[in-house]
């Protein structure tokens, strides 16, 4: 039986084509550490990760800042815990939207216990960001909004552009996180106004597990306390944390065959165009939606939750059974078609609230580069064949 990956959003396969040699000729190669060794080899792999910030800043339009600004961390979450506890302090509020992953909640609920509130922007029932609904939640201690760029769960994509606006507008910071949408979609950090783009290696961007990180403006770092730590090979004879980026967050030693997997990455995502990944991606998630109507017009045995074109959205398709445990149906896609999905809540308890499919959850189909339509024929009738 032929695997067919349906799984994209929870990680990318299969990786951009240069990755696996890279890492590999790394590890067998030399393996050397960075930023501590006085040899030549040292410095080779040091000006490649140099280089993969210089990509990173490139890919989000950071023109004002510089290769220091790219911090690496080891996925979007630690990332996001870093900004948002390094951050934020007693009495400080925060907006966020209605669609929000665990990456988000979950270190602003931990803050609550601190004294540190939020309140969520609503969204429509299809994902869609109520953002003029905003404004009545501001208080004069709101800080910041942070909030994904596009719903893991439904595949909604939130105006960047517009909550960037609205930042500035009002005076407030403004965190991204672009776990589904870094290498898919163009995101400009100086049109949309964004102070911390978090971003992950492993999903659109096609590179190796536990990669990942941030950039971000200079007057943003210096109010952020780092979480963690330690050793950098700087400034050693201090005890203290330096103050200079990166090493302000980046204490020990990173993952570099990681991330000269994620250099390999982004060097072949440069050779490629990524409007057209996109538009491919897109035609795949329309087509899905439209074999789904094909097979149940009513959608009585299979509903489509959220958005049914493919207006702002990335390739992420959730459906919604209760003709059939949700599992099982997963299970047997697997078992007996080779399909790969994945199903429940997908780390994201209020965005299934705001859509209507909690706490069952749904059954999530989301496609990249690689994927066929003759992949999704298959899926179709798999589907069918369950229900
Ligand atoms: N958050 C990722 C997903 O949606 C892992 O699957």
């Amino acid at each position: 039986m032929n695997k067919i990956y349906l799984d994209q959003a929870s990680t990318s396969f299969p990786k951009a084509p240069s990755v696996a040699q890279a890492v590999y000729d790394y590890l067998a190669g030399s393996a050397v550490n960075v930023n501590r060794g006085g040899y030549r080899a040292a410095y080779s792999v040091e000006e490649q990760i140099f280089e993969t910030r210089e990509q990173l800043l490139k890919l989000f339009h950071f023109t004002s800042g510089k290769g220091k600004n790219v911090i690496f961390t080891e996925n979007i979450t630690a990332s996001l815990n870093v900004l948002l506890k390094g951050l934020l302090k007693p009495g400080d509020h925060v907006l966020v939207t209605a669609m929000e992953h665990n990456a988000v909640m979950r270190p602003l609920v931990q803050l609550e216990k601190h004294g540190i509130s939020f309140d969520r922007i609503p969204c429509a029932s299809d994902g869609s960001l109520l953002l003029d609904k905003a404004t009545a939640l501001l208080r004069p201690e709101t800080k910041l909004v942070v909030c994904l760029h596009a719903s893991n769960v439904c595949g909604t994509v939130m105006p960047a552009q517009e909550i960037g606006d609205f930042c500035k507008e009002h005076g407030l910071l403004f965190i991204l996180d672009t776990a589904q949408t870094a290498g898919t979609i163009n995101i400009d950090m100086e049109k949309c106004h964004i102070d911390a783009l978090a971003f992950t290696g492993h999903k659109g961007l096609r590179g190796p597990q536990g990669t990942g990180g941030f950039l971000i403006r200079n007057k943003l770092a210096a109010q952020i306390e780092p979480l963690i730590s330690g050793g950098t090979g700087s400034a050693s004879h201090s005890e203290e944390v330096p103050a200079f980026l990166p090493d302000r967050f980046e204490p020990g030693t990173p993952n570099i065959p990681g991330i000269l997997g994620l250099h390999a990455a982004l060097c072949d995502l440069e050779k490629q165009s990524m409007e057209e990944i996109r538009q491919h991606e897109l035609m795949l998630t329309q087509y899905f939606i439209d074999g789904i109507l094909n097979l149940d017009p009513e959608e009585k045995f299979l509903r489509i939750i959220g958005k049914k074109n493919i207006e702002n959205r990335c390739a992420v398709v959730s459906v919604q059974t209760l003709h059939m445990d949700m599992a099982q149906a997963a299970f047997e896609l697997d078992s007996t078609y080779g399909i790969m999905t994945r199903v429940g809540l997908h780390c994201a308890p209020n965005a299934h609230k705001t859509l209507g499919t909690y706490p069952e959850g749904t059954l999530r189909f989301s496609f990249g580069p690689e994927n066929t339509k003759q992949e999704l024929d298959i899926a179709l009738d798999a589907l069918s064949a369950l229900l």
